[in-house]
């Protein structure tokens, strides 16, 4: 597979180490431009991979495209290469809240479509959601899910999701640690050593989500399966339900969506 990276950030590392670790491309077919002299160097060094400064070299090298720059800079970029697209091109856009018409109005050769990955796809754990724009065909799709799913799971959804997928599971890492970073620091303020806490904290997050996961157990299962009558769950669990966390939970999310939506309107 041809492809390109606009943007050579987090996000497309960690992207295309996924790529070469899966053996979806190779180095030598992998390609992308980044503005800054550094990234260039060190994804080089890296991944082998080709780098430029021009961002027209890369498109005019690749049928698939990644856009991977901040969503601050995406109108310059794709002024950029717009003169560069034919229809043979497939271009895959990472950057939150810019949707389809938006991308499909500047780029209106390309076929195009959007992706919220997130940030555990660096350890080949993210959860992407993809939607599709017009002409794209059942191949593109296919590549889609076999790129996305070289870093984790994936799912289509129709756009008008994309404000929520963006709450829960592009947001929802940082939501996550919050809770784990508030385990951390109740267990060292009462005297557990950090880096024991930390491991405590961090193995049960991802020991719990093995289960949901792997087991199917739906998680109200779970915690039934934890509290018993009497025992020491329950009494954190009548915390929580005091406190009403499972409110707090949906304004954050509602919080987080609302921004979405906002910066979608641009
Ligand atoms: N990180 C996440 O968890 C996450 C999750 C979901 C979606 N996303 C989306 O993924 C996209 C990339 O995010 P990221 O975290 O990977 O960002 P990042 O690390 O800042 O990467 C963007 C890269 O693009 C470079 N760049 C800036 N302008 C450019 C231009 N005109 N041409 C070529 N390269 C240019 C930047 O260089 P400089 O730094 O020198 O400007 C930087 O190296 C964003 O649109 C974001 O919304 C990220």
């Amino acid at each position: 597979m041809q492809i390109g990276f606009i943007g050579g950030g987090k996000m497309a590392e960690a992207i295309v180490a996924a790529l070469i670790r899966s053996k979806l491309a190779g180095p030598h077919e992998i390609s992308a431009g980044d503005v800054s002299a550094e990234r260039r160097r060190l994804l080089k060094e890296r991944y082998g991979i080709n780098m430029y400064s021009r961002n027209r070299v890369v498109v005019s090298n690749a049928k698939v495209l990644v856009l991977a720059v901040k969503p601050q800079a995406m109108q310059e970029v794709l002024s950029e290469i717009a003169g560069e697209m034919t229809p043979e091109h497939l271009v895959i856009s990472i950057a939150a809240g810019k949707r389809l018409a938006w991308l499909e109005s500047i780029l209106p050769k390309a076929r195009l479509v959007r992706v919220m990955p997130n940030m555990p796809a660096m350890v080949g754990h993210g959860m992407s959601v993809f939607c599709a724009g017009r002409g794209v065909t059942a191949v593109d799709r296919k590549t889609v899910q076999e790129l996305l799913s070289s870093f984790g799971r994936v799912l289509e959804l129709p756009e008008t999701r994309f404000d929520l997928v963006t709450a829960v599971s592009g947001s929802g890492p940082a939501f996550l640690a919050y809770v784990v970073n508030g385990m951390i620091e109740m267990a060292v303020a009462e005297g557990l050593d950090r880096d024991d806490a930390g491991l405590l904290a961090v193995q049960t997050m991802q020991g719990t989500a093995r289960v949901l996961l792997d087991q199917g157990m739906d998680a109200r299962a779970l915690i039934q399966a934890v509290a018993s009558p009497g025992g020491t769950t329950e009494a954190g669990l009548a915390v929580l339900e005091k406190s009403k966390m499972t409110a707090i939970l949906r304004d954050t999310l509602k919080a987080a969506m609302q921004r979405s939506e906002a910066l979608s309107k641009g």
